[in-house]
């Protein structure tokens, strides 16, 4: 140990690597220490922090900011942390007793994985909402439900040959987490510690299962659920970066999730894609009409919002549903939003973890109710009257409502067809006890909820329509299974013993 600082102390007098300290806001001494080593060991982590705000201020002077233009949000921080910078210690030896990852490194319990909870020691308040999101659940909504993990098998399972009949066998870990989970997020596991060379001599670190993974229900080695750095990539954690869409299309990319190519080709992501450069990304609060004057995803989901004077419009959210009345993803038919976040509880009226029943009926002792849709519709809307007339949005509304209804009636016709294709014994599903995802008539039945009447709805809501809703991946498809569901349902029906 000794002898690592010694060298690690030669490199920063007289190496070649030697670099001045120079962040704007002074350093404590654990923080010089990490930059003393990590600005050649990784440089590229030392300049992206060395350009963001944690850099640049101390808590202090954060503290003592307006309401509406400070960016933290807890009150009472720890004395040590409020002289200095938001520098590597400051985040990477916080609550150490708290992270099976915690290691020993150069005199510090330092931990690789800054987990929510650590963040909320200055960010209470968008910690506490975000484990309402139900991003943050990502993870067990997926993993714990029996059915979408059916889903889950008949899309990444591992495919093979039995009797001529084509089955799935789960995924190993290394898939899934490349492939679901790199957005819903992994489960990370501590897994020892191992010695491995570097620049400053051999050194011990932990061994993480399901590391790295940035997906937003990840599940962290202090037992918080989610990763901040989903959407505040490191080290910059720049508010900039959150507010651009690209952010979000990580993710929201489809077909399943379509948002960002829908919000791409509407009339708001042509004004972003014109104008965007000018606009001022950094300002808090975001003024409407001054600092931009087309919506991203942040503006509409997660934003403040305030015009000219001041007065607030929308109030910031990391609880995104705050502003959602609806459940549009179908599963398999869209619904009024899920009370909680946590979707594993949810049973339908046959017993399934489904938030409606297959013949559409919602699972309403776990949704939101009237009262509350309207509260969330109100929350949306007026983000929208900030450029839009009462009337502009009451008539985008009645129409997007209007095709949450057509879509869920197309699907329910599609499921009615696809379950007599089950009872006639054509393709074997819930009732045979197998996976009623993964035969191809299967296919087709949720290709027609999973992707086109999502996509649809998705255009309603966001676009006001257009291609996304027609030809793109919308009614046209969406008919198109239908007609193929109903010919295999009579052909069925005609060779039924
Ligand atoms: C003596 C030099 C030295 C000092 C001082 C030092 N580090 Fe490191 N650190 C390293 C080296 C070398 C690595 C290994 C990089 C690699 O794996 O390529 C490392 C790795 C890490 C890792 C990643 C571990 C992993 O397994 O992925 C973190 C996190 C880290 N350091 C944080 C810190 C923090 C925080 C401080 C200050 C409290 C600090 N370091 C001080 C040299 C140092
Ligand atoms: C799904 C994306 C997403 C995730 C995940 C996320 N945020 Fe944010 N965050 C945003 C957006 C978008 C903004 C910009 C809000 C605005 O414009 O007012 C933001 C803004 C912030 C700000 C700036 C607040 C201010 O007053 O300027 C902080 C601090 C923050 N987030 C902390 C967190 C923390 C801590 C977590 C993890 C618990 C987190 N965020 C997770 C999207 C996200
Ligand atoms: C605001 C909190 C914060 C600060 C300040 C911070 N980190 Fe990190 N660091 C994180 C987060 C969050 C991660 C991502 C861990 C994860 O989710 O996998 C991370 C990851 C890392 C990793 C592993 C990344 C990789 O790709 O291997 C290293 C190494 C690291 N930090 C070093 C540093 C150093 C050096 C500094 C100071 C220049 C620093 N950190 C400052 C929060 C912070
Ligand atoms: C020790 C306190 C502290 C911790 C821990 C901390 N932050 Fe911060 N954070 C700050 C301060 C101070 C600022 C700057 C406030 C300002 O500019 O007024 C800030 C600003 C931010 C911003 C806004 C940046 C911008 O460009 O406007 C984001 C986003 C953010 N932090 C995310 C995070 C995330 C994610 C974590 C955990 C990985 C984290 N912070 C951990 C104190 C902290
Ligand atoms: C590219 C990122 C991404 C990948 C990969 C991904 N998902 Fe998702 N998933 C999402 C998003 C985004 C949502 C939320 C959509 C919404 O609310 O509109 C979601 C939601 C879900 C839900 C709803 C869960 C609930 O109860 O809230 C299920 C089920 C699901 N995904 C299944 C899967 C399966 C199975 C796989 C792998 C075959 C998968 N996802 C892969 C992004 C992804
Ligand atoms: C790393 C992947 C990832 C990123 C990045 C991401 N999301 Fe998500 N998002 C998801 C997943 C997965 C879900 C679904 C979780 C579930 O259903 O269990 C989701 C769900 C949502 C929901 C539904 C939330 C609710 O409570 O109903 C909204 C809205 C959303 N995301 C918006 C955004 C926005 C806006 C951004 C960018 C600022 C963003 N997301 C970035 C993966 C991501
Ligand atoms: C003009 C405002 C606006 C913009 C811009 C916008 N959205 Fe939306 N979004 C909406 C509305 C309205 C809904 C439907 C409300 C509901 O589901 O109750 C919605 C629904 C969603 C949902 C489905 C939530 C669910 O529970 O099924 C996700 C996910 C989403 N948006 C993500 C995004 C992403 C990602 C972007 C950027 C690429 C984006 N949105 C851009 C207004 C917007
Ligand atoms: C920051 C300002 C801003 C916000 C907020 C905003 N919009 Fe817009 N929107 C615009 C502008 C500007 C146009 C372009 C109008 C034109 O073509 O002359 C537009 C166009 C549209 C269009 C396209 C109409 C067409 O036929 O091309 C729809 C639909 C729409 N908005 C709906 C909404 C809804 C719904 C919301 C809230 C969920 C919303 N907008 C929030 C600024 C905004």
């Amino acid at each position: 140990m000794r002898y690592q600082l010694v060298v690690c102390l030669a490199m920063v007098f007289f190496g070649p690597w030697s670099v001045a300290v120079q962040a704007a806001a002074p350093l404590s001494e654990a923080t010089r220490e990490c930059i003393d080593c990590h600005a050649s060991v990784t440089p590229g982590i030392v300049g992206d922090w060395r350009s963001g705000r944690h850099a640049a201020m101390t808590v202090a002077t954060a503290l003592a900011g307006q309401q509406n233009t400070r960016r933290i949000s807890a009150t009472a921080i720890p004395a040590r942390l409020s002289k200095v910078a938001v520098g590597c210690a400051e985040c990477h030896t916080l609550r150490p007793g708290r992270h099976a990852d915690t290691f020993e490194h150069n005199g510090y319990d330092v931990h690789v994985v800054v987990s929510p909870r650590d963040c909320a020691v200055c960010h209470a308040k968008e910690d506490a909402q975000y484990a309402q999101n139900l991003m943050s659940h990502a993870y067990g909504n997926l993993h714990d439900n029996t059915l979408y993990r059916q889903l889950q098998v008949s899309v990444i399972g591992a495919a093979q040959l039995e009797n001529r009949v084509l089955t799935f066998r789960p995924a190993g870990e290394k898939t899934r987490a490349e492939a679901c989970y790199s957005c819903h997020g992994t489960r990370l596991t501590f897994q020892g510690l191992e010695t491995r060379e570097t620049d400053a001599g051999e050194m011990i670190f932990p061994k993480i299962g399901g590391w790295p993974s940035q997906g937003v229900g990840r599940i962290n080695l202090d037992g918080s659920r989610g990763a901040c750095t989903a959407c505040h990539p490191r080290h910059g954690f720049a508010i900039e970066m959150a507010r651009k869409p690209a952010t979000c299309r990580q993710c929201h990319v489809g077909p399943d999730v379509p948002a960002f190519k829908i919000y791409a080709a509407s009339k708001h992501g042509g004004l972003y894609a014109a104008l965007g450069g000018h606009w001022d990304f950094t300002a808090v609060p975001w003024i409407v009409g001054r600092d931009f004057s087309a919506p991203t995803c942040a503006a509409c989901h997660v934003s403040l919002l305030a015009d000219d004077d001041g007065e607030v419009i929308a109030p910031r959210t990391h609880r995104m549903n705050d502003r959602l009345p609806w459940r549009i993803y179908g599963l398999v038919y869209a619904h009024p939003h899920p009370k909680k976040a946590d979707t594993r509880i949810i049973r339908n009226r046959e017993g399934r973890p489904l938030p409606t029943s297959l013949g559409g009926e919602p699972a309403s002792a776990f949704l939101i109710g009237a009262l509350q849709q309207e509260k969330r519709r109100q929350a949306m809307q007026a983000v929208c009257r900030g450029c839009h007339s009462t009337s502009w949005v009451n008539g985008h509304w009645k129409r997007f409502e209007n095709t949450i209804g057509q879509t869920n009636a197309s699907i329910k016709l599609s499921t009615t067809l696809m379950q007599r294709i089950w009872r006639s014994g054509a393709a074997h599903g819930l009732a045979a006890g197998v996976n009623p995802f993964d035969e191809a008539v299967e296919k087709a039945w949720t290709e027609g909820w999973l992707f086109f009447a999502n996509s649809t709805r998705f255009a309603a809501a966001m676009a006001g329509g257009g291609d996304y809703g027609v030809f793109a991946n919308g009614r046209f498809q969406l008919s198109r299974r239908l007609s193929e569901l109903a010919v295999r349902a009579d052909a069925a029906a005609r060779c039924k013993p």
